[in-house]
Parts: C-alpha cells; structure tokens; sequence
C-alpha cells in the first residue's frame, strides 16, 4: 500500500510538479474581488473566468469515472455554481494576499464525503493515469487523493490559482488549469509541464451577487 501509494506520489511529481517554489514574496499586495474588496477568509465567492461577464462559469460537483459520489470539480460555461470559501486552519479572519498559502473548500458538500476541501484525486482513464481537482478529506482515502494548499498569483489582468503539495519533503507548485472534460464542460486540473496554461479567474463576492450589486470595477 504504502509502495503503491509512493510510486503513484513519484509518478505525479514526474508527471509535472517543479521545485524550487520561493517562500517569499516580494510584495503584500491584497487579492481583490470584482467589488474591488480584500478577499476575506472565511468569505464566500464564487470563482469564475476572467472573461468580460463575470457572471457566470462557475464551479458544480459531478460523479466522474467509477465515483459513486459527486465529487469531482466541473467548470461549466453556463452556470453560477457553488461558492467557495479560503480557509486557514485555527485562522478564522483575515485578507488574503498574493501568495497566501490556504485551503479551498466549497460552502455546500454532498453527503458522500466528509469534507469539500479541494485536493487532487487521481484515476485511471484509458490506461492513463489521470490527475483532477476534486474534493474530500484526505484522511479517510488517501490512496486516490494528493492533499495540498492552494494561494493565489496575479495572471493576465486577473488571477490564477496554484497548488501546491508538499509530498516527499519539498514544496512542489502549479498552476491550476482547465481541461476539457466532456459536453462543453472542464476538469480542474494541475498544469502539466508542458503546458503552461493557467485558467486565469475572478472572485465574485457570493453575498452581493446574489443580491444583484455585484459590481465590476476592477477588470
Ligand atoms: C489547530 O488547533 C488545534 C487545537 O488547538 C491543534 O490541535 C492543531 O494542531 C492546530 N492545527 C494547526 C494546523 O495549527
Ligand atoms: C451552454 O448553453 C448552450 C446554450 O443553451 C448550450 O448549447 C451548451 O451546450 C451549454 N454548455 C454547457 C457546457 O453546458
């Protein structure tokens, strides 16, 4: 098991993770929602590509290859979706900066899994193995899950996610991207090293788009 679950980690680290992540960040500038307001811990937004319309595009939860459970990460063009929220263990307020290091989880979960904290899921598709972004507690199956954290760059005008795993001693960081999946939708993704190609996106405060104010000074 713990051979398997070793080789598999190795295989991923080969597959496209790169070292050599600096700590440090040179500036503490804030990260900013489509309101032009800090992202706040613990605050619900929904995450949405840096297009001209920042209203939809969001992020749903489906089943995917032999899961019995919806917890596979889904972009889908035509729809708001579920918020998220950036949690910080035992930090319950905050701002998030560039380069703050913090866990994504989404505010709602499906019963069939213990928690919607993001983390890396990998399968076998085609033979192929495969790497996606799905959710669950890394401590009840950790033989199909790659736990990490997540902090957020500045891309294109906008944002990118990256993610980071911190298996085998070091820090290992990539940019969260988009493949397509099937019928127009997209799996979140790590990046591969061939492929640079992050999925630039937004914030959108969750609470003031619901209630129709949701405004757009920023991008
Ligand atoms: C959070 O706090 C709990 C209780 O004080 C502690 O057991 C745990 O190790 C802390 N976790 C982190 C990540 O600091
Ligand atoms: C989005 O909506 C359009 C128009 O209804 C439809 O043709 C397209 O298949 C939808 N795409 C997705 C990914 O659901």
């Amino acid at each position: 098991m713990k051979t398997v679950f070793l080789s598999l980690t190795l295989t991923f680290l080969l597959f496209g993770f790169t070292t050599g992540f600096s700590l440090t960040f040179s500036n503490d500038e804030q990260v900013l929602d489509t309101n032009g307001n800090p992202i706040i811990l613990g605050g619900e937004y929904y995450i949405f590509p840096a297009t001209v319309d920042h209203h939809k595009g969001g992020l749903r939860l489906a089943k995917t290859g032999d899961s019995k459970c919806p917890d596979t990460i889904l972009q889908n063009v035509n729809i708001t979706g579920l918020p998220v929220k950036f949690t910080i263990p035992n930090i319950s307020n905050g701002i998030i900066l560039i380069g703050t290091k913090f866990d994504i989880e989404f505010t709602k979960k499906p019963n069939c899994v213990k928690s919607s904290k993001w983390l890396i899921v990998y399968d076998y598709e085609d033979d192929q193995l495969i790497f996606y972004f799905g959710i669950g507690d890394p401590e009840s199956k950790p033989e199909t899950s790659i736990p990490g954290i997540f902090y957020i760059e500045k891309y294109e005008n906008a944002y990118k996610i990256v993610f980071c795993n911190d298996d085998l001693g070091g820090l290992n960081c990539k940019d969260v991207t988009r493949k397509d999946f099937k019928d127009g939708e997209s799996r979140l993704v790590v990046s591969p090293e061939h492929l640079q190609d992050p999925y630039p996106v937004v914030f959108v405060d969750a609470p003031s788009f619901e209630s129709g104010i949701a405004m757009d000074v920023k991008f």
